[in-house]
């Protein structure tokens, strides 16, 4: 795997690897790579002829008193497991490369920007589109993958990508769950052993929405406050039904809506979600 740090070099060994009939996947993360990672890799290495991961912890997707310093940071462990995984290429650049001095464009996706997790971290998505936009400009893959974990990002990512013309097809990729059911983050390594048991609340949340929504149960607000039941320990941001492609709530469950909690626990912020794919008729 070749460890790339500027643009230059990265546009142009992009160049080289994407051809018409050859598939080019881009992977990007922020590193601290976990399973939920490694299934994007393997979905795009079952797609595409090459793949190239990023890794950049982005400045500009972080709030002012989030965790950017602190962020997980595990470089020699991440490229081994992406060599392993048969990626060809790994950009990694350094923040003075992503955003030289002087750098003053950013892209705001207005409106669906902020909603969920981007009105309770205001300027997040235009950090995440500003950066992923660039990525595309710079790598040019046919292909880009992202983790359905991240569902609000994914649905920003996609309308950033339907605005600007980008000529390539966004695959949002199923969520990978520990055992007990937690949902795969870099930042669950932040959980003390008690927290990462309070942190089960919100997949008991989501799966108890489920079964109601199994039972027949169609309302929102009837399923919110059957969710809320197991998420009392935790300190709650938001509960939500919407739909998964716009984030506006929608008040009867339908094929396309996204249930999507995100709360604290202890100092961490996680997130989780499922899509309501069909319902069973009832
Ligand atoms: O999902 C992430 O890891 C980040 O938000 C992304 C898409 C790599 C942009 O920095």
């Amino acid at each position: 795997m070749k460890i790339v740090e500027t643009v230059a070099e990265m546009q142009h060994l992009c160049r080289n690897l994407r051809t018409e009939n050859a598939p080019l996947g881009l992977v990007p993360t922020m590193g601290a790579l976990h399973a939920g990672h490694l299934s994007l890799v393997r979905r795009a290495r079952s797609e595409c002829a090459s793949i190239a991961a990023t890794i950049f912890v982005n400045p500009l997707q972080f709030g002012p008193n989030e965790d950017l310093a602190k962020y997980p940071r595990t470089f020699d462990e991440d490229c081994r497991q992406l060599a392993d995984e048969g990626v060809s290429l790994l950009f990694a650049p350094t923040t003075a490369e992503m955003y030289p001095p002087g750098a003053a464009t950013t892209i705001s996706v207005t409106g669906i920007g902020d909603r969920l997790d981007g009105a309770s971290r205001p300027g997040h998505f235009t950090g995440v589109a500003t950066v992923v936009a660039k990525l595309f400009h710079i790598a040019h893959p046919h292909r880009a993958f992202f983790g359905q974990k991240d569902a609000a990002q994914l649905a920003v990512l996609r309308q950033m990508a339907r605005d600007l013309n980008f000529d390539l097809e966004i695959i949002g990729c199923p969520i990978v769950r520990d055992a007990d059911g937690l949902a795969l983050s870099s930042r669950n390594k932040y959980l003390s052993p008690a927290e990462r048991t309070e942190a089960l609340a919100l997949p008991r949340a989501l799966r108890h929405i489920q079964q109601s929504i199994a039972s027949g149960e169609r309302q929102s607000d009837a399923l919110i406050q059957q969710g809320m039941q197991e998420l009392n320990r935790v300190k709650l941001d938001y509960l939500a039904t919407v739909d998964a492609q716009t984030l506006l709530p929608v008040s009867t469950i339908q094929p396309g809506t996204l249930i999507a909690v995100a709360a604290w626990v202890g100092q961490t912020r996680l997130i989780d979600n499922f899509l309501v794919e069909n319902l069973p008729s009832s």
